[in-house]
């Protein structure tokens, strides 16, 4: 095959993002965060709480470019780094169970994968977004190792946060994840499970490279 897609899911902090990223670069993919898009418009809310979700995505012009990393622009806005801060995580699951929201974003996302050659990682990806994606990935890790890898990522963002306090925020985040009424985050039937906990970044990213060849 000429191109494919690949479909990325799993909890927070699973390490969907890094691998993901490192697979897109390896097989010249676009790699697309879903999860920055719900952060993006979690942002857009927090400044405009009185505007309902379905004026507000009406609103709204979300990019991502593939530069140095990922940019995530709202509006032409830079908001890369501040999508990452405590009051957007706290708030992004809430706004991520949004009917609107959801609505609005898996249209944004089913345009992107269109022509293939996408990476996208995010909750929903192989079960909504690209139920017919050729590779889909159900990456899971213990809540203690994410906690871990939020601590460490955190730190190099220069944002505070305690061990403890993570590991109750992932958990929370889960449960909201997994028990929402519409796309909560699953395991697609036809996904391969990989557990990342103890594995490198090195040891998955050539696993789901081998299984994407498979298709390639
Ligand atoms: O991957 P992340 O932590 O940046 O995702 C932020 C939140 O967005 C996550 O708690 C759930 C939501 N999300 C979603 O509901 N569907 C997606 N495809 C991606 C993220």
């Amino acid at each position: 095959m000429d191109k494919i897609n690949i479909a990325i899911d799993g909890p927070a902090a699973a390490g969907k993002s890094t691998i993901a990223k490192r697979v897109a670069a390896a097989l010249n993919m676009i790699y697309v965060d879903t999860g920055a898009m719900y952060r993006a418009i979690t942002f857009a809310h927090l400044n405009n709480k009185e505007i309902p979700f379905n004026e507000l995505v009406n609103q709204l012009e979300i990019k991502l470019i593939n530069e140095k990393g990922q940019r995530v622009l709202l509006n032409d806005e830079d908001i890369t780094d501040r999508i990452r801060e405590n009051d957007i995580t706290e708030n992004v699951s809430f706004v991520a169970s949004q009917p609107e929201v959801r609505a609005f974003l898996v249209e944004l996302q089913q345009m992107m994968t269109r022509d293939k050659g996408v990476v996208m990682d995010g909750r929903d990806i192989g079960t909504t977004v690209i139920p017919d994606a050729e590779l889909k990935v159900y990456m899971i890790a213990s809540v203690e190792e994410r906690a871990n890898r939020r601590l460490l990522d955190n730190e190099s963002r220069g944002i505070a946060s305690s061990y403890d306090q993570l590991i109750a925020d992932i958990s929370e985040r889960d449960h909201l994840d997994m028990t929402r009424d519409i796309s909560p985050l699953t395991k697609a039937e036809d996904a391969v499970s990989i557990d990342t906990t103890g594995l490198s970044i090195e040891h998955v990213t050539d696993k789901i490279l081998s299984l994407a060849e498979e298709r390639l």
